[in-house]
C-alpha cells in the first residue's frame, strides 16, 4: 500500500473526511445537496466523531457521484488518529482502490506525529498472508493500494518516513510468525530473516549446533536435541551509535515449535504453538525497523532457534543439563523450554557484546495470559528506571505492558535437590518463576526487563493496526524504547 501526501483530493476517489468527537459539522461538505445528505447519515447513524467510527454515504459532488466517509477521530490524540487509520483500512481493504483523506476543513490542525501514525495504521491494518489460499474469492482480495493525506504539510511526510520503516520490521515479524512450523524451523527462520534485511548494513552472525556445543550451550542444544532440525543462534548488530556507546541487547525466544517435548502439550489448541517464536520475530522486525532508519545507537539481536519436539533422542524430565554460564539445570517438564533456549542467549550476549542493558522477550508462560490477557504483555525488570522507559514506550506505542514483581521468596522457589536450580516451580506464579529462572544468568551490574509476551504475539480478532492473526507486537514498543533511551 502506497501513502501519498498531496494537496489536492483526486477526482474517482473515496472521499475521507476526519471529524473530531462532538464537533461533527457536515456543512463543511461541498456538492449539491451533499451537506444536507450526510446530515441525515450522521443523524441516522448517531455518528458523534469517536475515534475510529465511519458513516458512509454517497453524495453528488462536482457533478459526479462519490462514495465519501465520515471519519471519527476522538479528541484528536495519537492513538486516536491511529485507531482511525487502522478503521479506514478495515473498511475499504476489499472495495476501494485509491483513497483521499482531506484534513482541510478540520478545526485544529493535527500534530505531524499524529498524522503519521493515522497513515502508518492504515498500512499495517491492511497486511495479510494469503500465500498459501488458493482459493481466496475475487471479491475477498486486497485491492486498496494507494491513501493519499491531502493537506498535511511536510512535517507530517518526515514524521512519516519513520514509520514507514518501522512498518517493514512489523512485516517480517508478522510474517514469520504466520508461517507455519513445515515451512519455518530454525534454518529457514535465519535464511528468511537474513534475505529480507540484506542491505540494510547489518553485521550478522549464525551459529549452528556445533559451534553452540563447544561454547557449552548445554540448556539450548537440550531442548533441540529431539529435533531433526537443527538449532540455531542468529545475531544481527547495528552500530549507529558512537563506537564507545553502551550497548543494548535484545534477547528473543525463537521456538518455532513447541509440542512441550516429552511433557508433551494436549492436542487441542497445539497448532498454536508455531507462534512460540514470536519473541523472535520481534526481535528481527525491531532490528530490522532501527537499521532501516538508521538509529543512532548501538544494538544487538540475539534470536534462540530451536523445535521442541518428542523423539528417542528428546531430553528427558529429571535429565540434568549445564547452560553455557557453568549453572547447571534439572530439567523437570521439558516444556518449560523457552526458559533454556533464553539462558544461553542471555550468557552469550553478555560474554561476547558486554551490553549496559538487556531486553528479553518471549511467548514464554501460559500463566502470563491468565494473568492479563491479551491486552498487556508482562514486564519484570530487576531496574527501575528501565522498567519506567519501557512502561512509557508501552504507553505511546499502543502495545501496553504491566509490571510484575521479582523477590529472593520466588527465586527460592525454582531451586532443585541435585542441581543448581530446576526448571518450574510451583503452579503458583509461574510467569514470576519463569523471570526468577532468567534473572539467575544476568551479571551484577546489567539492567535487565523480561518481556512475556504470551499473549500478545497472536489474535483471535482484528486489532487497529491488525488483522486476526499475527499482531506483530513488541515492534514499535522497542523501536520506540530505543529512539527514547538510547537516542534521545
Ligand atoms: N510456549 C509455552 C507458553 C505458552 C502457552 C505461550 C500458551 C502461548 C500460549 C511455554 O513453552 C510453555 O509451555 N510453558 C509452560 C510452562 C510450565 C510447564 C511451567 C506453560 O505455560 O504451561
Ligand atoms: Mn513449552
Ligand atoms: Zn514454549
Amino acid at each position: 500500500m502506497q501513502i501519498a501526501f498531496t494537496s489536492t483530493v483526486e477526482a474517482g476517489d473515496v472521499l475521507v473526511l476526519p471529524f473530531p468527537k462532538d464537533a461533527v459539522d457536515t456543512g463543511r461538505i461541498e456538492g449539491e445537496g451533499a451537506a444536507a445528505l450526510a446530515k441525515a447519515a450522521v443523524d441516522a447513524a448517531r455518528f458523534k466523531g469517536e475515534a475510529g467510527s465511519i458513516v458512509e454515504l454517497f453524495a453528488t459532488i462536482g457533478g459526479a457521484a462519490r462514495r465519501v466517509l465520515l471519519l471519527g477521530v476522538g479528541e484528536g490524540k495519537e492513538a486516536d488518529w491511529r485507531k482511525a487509520g487502522g478503521a479506514v483500512t478495515a473498511r475499504l481493504l476489499t472495495n476501494a482502490s485509491s483513497v483521499s483523506v482531506d484534513l482541510n476543513g478540520l478545526p485544529t490542525k493535527p500534530a505531524a506525529d499524529a498524522v503519521a501514525s493515522f497513515a502508518g495504521a492504515a498500512v499495517q491494518r491492511g497486511w495479510r498472508h494469503d500465500v498459501y489460499r488458493t482459493k481466496l474469492p475475487e471479491t475477498s482480495k486486497p485491492m486498496l493500494t494507494r491513501i493519499a493525506i491531502v493537506g498535511a504539510g511536510d512535517e507530517a511526510e518526515a514524521a512519516y518516513a519513520r514509520i514507514h520503516a518501522v512498518n517493514g520490521g512489523l512485516e517480517l515479524t508478522r510474517t514469520l510468525v504466520s508461517e507455519p512450523p513445515n515451512k519455518l524451523y530454525p534454518e529457514s527462520f535465519v535464511e528468511r530473516v537474513l534475505n529480507d534485511v540484506e542491505g540494510l548494513g547489518l553485521e550478522v552472525t549464525v551459529l549452528d549446533e556445533a559451534q553452540m556445543r563447544d561454547l557449552g550451550m548445554g540448556a539450548l542444544l537440550g531442548v533441540s536435541q529431539g529435533s531433526v532440525r537443527e538449532g540455531r543462534l542468529l545475531v544481527l548488530k547495528w552500530n549507529g551509535g558512537a563506537a564507545d556507546a553502551e550497548t543494548l541487547a535484545l534477547v528473543g525466544k525463537g521456538v518455532t515449535f513447541d509440542t512441550g517435548g516429552i511433557s508433551i502439550k494436549p492436542a487441542a489448541g497445539m497448532e498454536d504453538m508455531k507462534w512460540d517464536m514470536g519473541g523472535a520475530g520481534a526481535v528481527a522486525g525491531a532490528m530490522k525497523a532501527i537499521a532501516a532508519r538508521k538509529a543512532k545507537a548501538n544494538v544487538v539481536g540475539v534470536m534462540g532457534l530451536v523445535e521442541n519436539m518428542p523423539d528417542g533422542n528428546a531430553q528427558r524430565p529429571g535429565d540434568v543439563v549445564t547452560s553455557m554460564s557453568g549453572q547447571t539445570i534439572e530439567v523437570i517438564n521439558t516444556d518449560a523450554e523457552g526458559r533454556l533456549v533464553l539462558c544461553d542467549a542471555l550468557t552469550w550476549v553478555q560474554k561476547t557484546h558486554s551490553p549496559s542493558t538487556i531486553v528479553d522477550l518471549a511467548t514464554l508462560t501460559g500463566a502470563m495470559i491468565i494473568s492479563l490477557g491479551s491486552e498487556h504483555g508482562g514486564l519484570f525488570a530487576n531496574d527501575d528506571t528501565l522498567a519506567e522507559s519501557l512502561l512509557a514506550a508501552g504507553t505511546a506505542t499502543g502495545e501496553k505492558l504491566w509490571r510484575f514483581p521479582l523477590a529472593d521468596a520466588y527465586d527460592k522457589l525454582i531451586d532443585s535437590q541435585i542441581a543448581d536450580m530446576k526448571n518450574v516451580g510451583p503452579r503458583g506464579a509461574g510467569s514470576i518463576t519463569a523471570a526468577q529462572f532468567l534473572k539467575r544468568y544476568i551479571n551484577e551490574g546489567v539492567a535487565w526487563a523480561h518481556l512475556d509476551i504470551a499473549g500478545m504475539v497472536w489474535s483471535d480478532k482484528p486489532g487497529v493496526n491488525h488483522d486476526k492473526g499475527a499482531t506483530g507486537y513488541g515492534v514499535r514498543l522497542l523501536d520506540q524504547f530505543v529512539a527514547d533511551r538510547f537516542e534521545a
